[in-house]
């Protein structure tokens, strides 16, 4: 339990912080620079103050709607594939990935509790939304890994709108995607600015090749097999010539796949997460589905933002 000293320094801060609206109840609030739903800044405060990173650890990073499900989906059944005696018994036909790679500000310090990682094994998973910048010092100084999923913002805002109208919330307030499309130009969404999430990793990336894997989701998509393979053995985890010629790595991909998730009962029926049904997190698993939804002019705004925000950096889409 945090103490109620503490409790009381994070509900003060909370109040003084800049807000901006939200479709979660009750909205955004700009802390260390950066928005997020107003109701976890407690808990990315106990993250940051408690948490203690091994070097085993591994962290999925990501802006919300970038692959995040998928990455976990991947990381969990790479890791664990010698645990359990086959992949047809793995854990994630069972539970959802949120579930067995937990959120730190969502799940592991919500409600004022500290974890208990004692029955956790090693090297543990973990998942956050939060930027590079405002990780708990002990991820960046130990040689605890990152991987990063990235993916084009113009498919993040389209399928973030889609799960912001279908969340089973008490007070939802419908947003039209001009809307949400707006509120990310002005970098008012959570976990936003995302050109700043994006180049925070992406920045740690190329300087510290060992410290953060950056993924983006339509490479993932295009070429799964070798990004999994290069996702293995960053976290430690690589292929032997044996297993390639078992056809593991292809049985890992059907697994974790888009079709194979989905159709899971867990995921189907399944709720883990407050507000959202697990089947939230399925839409449609596509690449370029902004052109259903986005104007024209619309597009162009966006375009214009992304280009002189990430101009220079390396980073495209
Ligand atoms: P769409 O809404 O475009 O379909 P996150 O996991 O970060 O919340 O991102 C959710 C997005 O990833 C959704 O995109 C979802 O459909 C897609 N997704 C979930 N699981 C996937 C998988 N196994 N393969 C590909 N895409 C997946």
């Amino acid at each position: 339990m945090e103490s109620s000293q503490k409790i009381k320094e994070s509900e003060e801060l909370l109040l003084s912080l800049p807000k901006a609206k939200g479709w979660l109840s009750p909205g955004l609030s700009l802390y260390q620079g950066f928005y997020c739903p107003s109701k976890i800044v407690p808990n990315i405060i106990s993250f940051q103050n408690h948490f203690q990173a091994h070097d085993q650890d591994i962290v999925l990073a990501s802006k919300p709607k970038s692959g995040t499900t998928w990455l976990k989906a991947l990381a969990f059944s790479i890791v664990n594939r010698k645990r359990c005696d086959q992949l047809s018994n793995c854990a994630l036909l069972k539970s959802n990935p949120h579930e067995l790679v937990p959120f730190m500000e969502f799940s592991l310090y919500a409600n004022n509790q500290l974890p208990d990682f004692s029955t956790m094994s090693y090297p543990r998973l973990f998942s956050t939304h939060i930027p590079y910048e405002s990780l708990p010092e002990s991820i960046k100084q130990t040689n605890c890994r990152i991987v990063y999923i990235c993916r084009n913002p113009l498919d993040i805002i389209v399928s973030h709108w889609h799960f912001a109208n279908q969340a089973c919330l008490e007070h939802n307030t419908h947003w039209t995607v001009e809307e949400f499309a707006e509120a990310y130009c002005k970098g008012e969404e959570a976990f936003g600015p995302f050109w700043d999430h994006m180049l925070g990793y992406h920045k740690v990336s190329k300087e510290n090749t060992n410290k953060v894997l950056f993924l983006k989701y339509e490479e993932l998509k295009k070429d799964t097999l070798n990004q999994v393979k290069k996702l293995a053995e960053f976290i430690g985890f690589p292929f032997s010539k044996e297993e390639e010629s078992q056809g593991i790595v292809e049985e890992i991909l059907k697994l974790c796949s888009f079709g194979n998730l989905k159709e899971l009962d867990v995921n189907k029926h399944g709720k883990f997460m407050p507000y959202f049904e697990n089947k939230s997190y399925f839409r449609k698993g596509e690449i370029g589905d902004w052109v259903n939804h986005l104007s024209d002019s619309m597009v162009e705004k966006l375009n214009k933002v992304i280009h002189e925000k990430l101009n220079g950096s390396g980073l495209t889409f």
